[in-house]
């Protein structure tokens, strides 16, 4: 299978697409938002108490579905998980974080292999509740 991602860069996000066999098949994007004026209180506690400041530009994944939003359940996609697209994307991620001179990722979750993958990339589980009631903040200092 011969997968493309683009790559859409503005203002305060970056927007992924992904195309399988020249079928668009996925999104992602990760957006750029400031401690202490958009993360939320929550994160704002929990940053500023690891030591980060008020106005600091932190990173937050807003949208992970590489294989569509579906691919774990209804369209199974199996076949095509496991194969490295999810860190081909998020390596991609923490090299826009780097340039930025942005310290620290985090995301929301309640998808099983999301906590799996955030686990094996070296993010935390705060188990802190995310954005709705079954959903985990995930977090990587870098
Ligand atoms: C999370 C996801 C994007 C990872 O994409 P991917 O292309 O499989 O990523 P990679 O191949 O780079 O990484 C694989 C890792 O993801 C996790 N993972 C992926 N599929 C999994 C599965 N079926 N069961 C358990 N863990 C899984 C594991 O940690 C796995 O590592 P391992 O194979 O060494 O155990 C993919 O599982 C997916 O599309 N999930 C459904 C959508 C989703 O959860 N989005 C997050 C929204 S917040």
């Amino acid at each position: 299978m011969k997968t493309n991602i683009e790559k859409d860069n503005s203002y305060n996000t970056i927007d992924y697409k992904v195309q399988k066999n020249g079928k668009d098949a996925g999104t992602a994007q990760l957006e750029f938002l400031e401690i202490g004026e958009n993360v939320g209180e929550l994160m704002d506690d929990l940053f500023t108490k690891k030591g980060h400041k008020s106005g600091e530009v932190v990173a937050h994944i807003s949208d992970f579905y590489p294989h569509g939003w579906r691919a774990d359940s209804y369209e199974c996609l199996q076949d095509q998980m496991r194969q490295g697209l999810g860190t081909e994307i998020l390596e991609d991620m923490l090299q826009e974080c780097t340039k930025k001179g942005i310290s620290l990722l985090y995301i929301s979750t309640d998808i099983h292999y999301m906590e799996n993958f955030c686990e094996k990339h070296d993010f935390k589980n705060t188990k802190i509740p995310g954005l709705n009631s079954e959903a985990i903040y995930f977090v990587k200092e870098l």
